[in-house]
This record gives C-alpha cells, sequence and structure tokens, in this order.
C-alpha cells in the first residue's frame, strides 16, 4: 500500500469513526463512566487498602468504559485480556500479519483477527446502538468500507481502547502519590481535573509506544540528512522534556498552562479516541477526589525506564 492509498483508507475509516467518537457522543457517558469508578471503588474499599491500583482500578475502569461505548460483549472481554497480554508479549510480530485479510503466512488465522472477525459476526448480526455497530454498518453506506477496512478498524480499536488509559491513570496515581500537595489540590478543586490529565499525558513517557514514520522526501534535520524512505521514530517523550514549550519540564504541575502535551499523536493520525481516553481519565481523578482523602493504592513501582514518570 502506498502512501496516498493509506491516506484515503484513513480518512474513509476516521470519517466514520469521527460522529461515534465525538466529544459530544462520548459526553454522554459521564455518568455511567463515573458510576463504574465509583463501583470500583466501593469494591476496593470493601477490601483492605492500600491496594494495587492497576488490577483493581486502573485497567477496569477504561476497559468498561470502552467496552460500553464500542459495544465488546461481556463474553469477549476476558478472551481480549487474553489477546492484549499475548500483543504486549511481542509475540505477536512472529504470529499476526493482518494485511491479508487476517491470514498469516501460513494462511491460517491468528488468534487475535478471529478474535475480531467473531466479533465483527455478532455486531452484523445483532447490531447495537455502539461504535463497532455503526462500523460494520458503515459497509451498506456512502462511504461503502471494505472487509478489511472493518476489520483493521476494529483491530485498532480493540487494541487501542483500554491498555493505553490504564497505564495514564497508573501513571496519575503515582505521581500524585508521589506529590500529596498536587492530590490535595484537585480534592480542594476538581475543576483542576482536565488540566491535572493534560500533565500526567505529558509526564507518561511513551517509550511503549513509539511513532514511527517513513520519510517521503530526502531532508535535513539538525545534523542529521534524512533519506526518503528512512524510518524515523517520533520521541514525544523528547518533545515533553523541550524546556523552550515546557517550563521546568521534570517538574509535576498540574496548573501548568499553556500545556501543550502531544500524548495523543498530532495531525492526521491524532488519536481517535482521545475524547473516550479523556472521560475514563477524568472520571478515574474525580471519583478519587471526591470520596478519598488519601490514596488508597500503594504506589505503582517507578518505572525506571521512563526518564519523565519518575516518581
Ligand atoms: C490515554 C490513552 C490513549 C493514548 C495515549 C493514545 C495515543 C494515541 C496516539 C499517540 C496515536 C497516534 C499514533 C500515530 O500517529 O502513529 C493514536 C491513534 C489512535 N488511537 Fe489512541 N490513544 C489512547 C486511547 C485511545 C482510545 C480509548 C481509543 C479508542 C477507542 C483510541 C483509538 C485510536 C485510533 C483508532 C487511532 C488511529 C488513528 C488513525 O490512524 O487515524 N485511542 N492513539
Amino acid at each position: 500500500m502506498d502512501f496516498d492509498t493509506e491516506s484515503a483508507e484513513r480518512a474513509a475509516t476516521r470519517k466514520v469513526m469521527a460522529a461515534p467518537l465525538s466529544p459530544r457522543r462520548v459526553g454522554k457517558l459521564r455518568f455511567q463512566a463515573s458510576a463504574i469508578a465509583n463501583e470500583l471503588l466501593d469494591s476496593i474499599f470493601a477490601e483492605s487498602t492500600p491496594m494495587h491500583c492497576m488490577p483493581t482500578y486502573a485497567w477496569p475502569l477504561p476497559e468498561q468504559v470502552a467496552s460500553l461505548h464500542l459495544g465488546i460483549p461481556s463474553e469477549f472481554i476476558i478472551p481480549l485480556n487474553e489477546m492484549q497480554r499475548f500483543l504486549a508479549s511481542g509475540d505477536v510480530l512472529a504470529a499476526s500479519n493482518v494485511t491479508e485479510f487476517g491470514r498469516d503466512s501460513n494462511g491460517k488465522m491468528n488468534g487475535l483477527t478471529e478474535f475480531a472477525l467473531d466479533l465483527i459476526a455478532t455486531k452484523k448480526a445483532q447490531p447495537g446502538d455502539d461504535v463497532l455497530s455503526e462500523l460494520v454498518q458503515a459497509q451498506h453506506g456512502p462511504d461503502g468500507l471494505t472487509d478489511r477496512q472493518i476489520l483493521l478498524t476494529t483491530l485498532v480499536l480493540l487494541m487501542s481502547a483500554s491498555g493505553s488509559t490504564a497505564v495514564r491513570i497508573e501513571t496519575g496515581i503515582g505521581l500524585f502519590s508521589a506529590h500529596p500537595e498536587q492530590y490535595d489540590a484537585i480534592i480542594r478543586d476538581p475543576r483542576l481535573i482536565p488540566s491535572a490529565v493534560d500533565e500526567i499525558m505529558r509526564m507518561c513517557n511513551g517509550i511503549y509506544d513509539p511513532t514511527i514514520r517513513y520519510a517521503r522526501i530526502d531532508f535535513k534535520l539538525r545534523d542529521s540528512d534524512i533519506k526518503e524512505g528512512d524510518l524515523v521514530i517520533l520521541d514525544i517523550t523528547s518533545a515533553h522534556c523541550d524546556p523552550r514549550v515546557f517550563p521546568e519540564p521534570l517538574k509535576f504541575d498540574i496548573t501548568r498552562r499553556p500545556n501543550k502535551q502531544i500524548g495523543f499523536g498530532y495531525g492526521s493520525t491524532r488519536c481517535a479516541g482521545v475524547a473516550l481516553a479523556r472521560l475514563s481519565l477524568e472520571a478515574a481523578f474525580e471519583a478519587l477526589a471526591l470520596r478519598c482523602a488519601e490514596l488508597p493504592f500503594l504506589p505503582p513501582s517507578p518505572p525506571n525506564d521512563r526518564p519523565l514518570a519518575s516518581w
């Protein structure tokens, strides 16, 4: 696939996703997201605290919010978790090739693709009021998505829906644990939570999600000559450390303004799920700020290999 074909495909799928993932549509879930956060906190309080945040709060919260909005039936959630663990393990590089409509080099379906095809078939048979149903129905609409586009977009949505948000919730809990005065600030004034989310996004190192591009033309970047076709890795973490844009970049400051963090990417490929991710992040910290004078979690282990969020 060349650049123009890829751009056209992306534009078509983004057009279909634009309304269901828009802030307006996602905003309708605010009450449910808050209820999910509060139910998880109820379960946490029923046990002896402090607890590890990832299995009890940071992971299940965005997972439940995203499943609700995307329309992932409950019986798909456990296998989806297994798939995500498989992806994180790196084995996927050996096993997955979705470019030929879900068949790997041996002509066999790999597990993840099979899972997505199963979900697509379920949505075709029983469409609901959810993102995946709209995606599947777009095959017959004016945008006429192909089977392949529907499959690839379903895969991207499934894989993006909860993991990245969970890591940011965990990062935020770590940062607030290490900076209790910043946590007190959101307790005193929860209206600071949206700007706190931007600061957590900035401080969360994206080292595990590198942004990869191929140069389309020869160009010079400072002292480096980049040739057409070269692979270029954009390091968002370094950008977030740039003192010309972020004064005192290593300081966690939830009142930082302006905060031009680019944790959701930039330009035509910017994350399509920003509103959904922000909804979960805001719900997570709002429920904590409203109910917990102290965080009910063990501080997450410091991510030593992450230069920014080394709380
Ligand atoms: C805090 C959580 C999240 C972070 C940090 C994040 C980050 C990103 C980034 C950096 C990109 C751009 C990658 C590139 O330019 O190569 C991206 C793309 C994307 N994200 Fe997210 N994301 C998050 C949550 C979500 C959620 C919840 C969804 C969906 C439900 C989602 C769906 C997507 C999709 C579909 C794309 C591809 C957009 C395209 O290629 O046109 N993301 N995300």
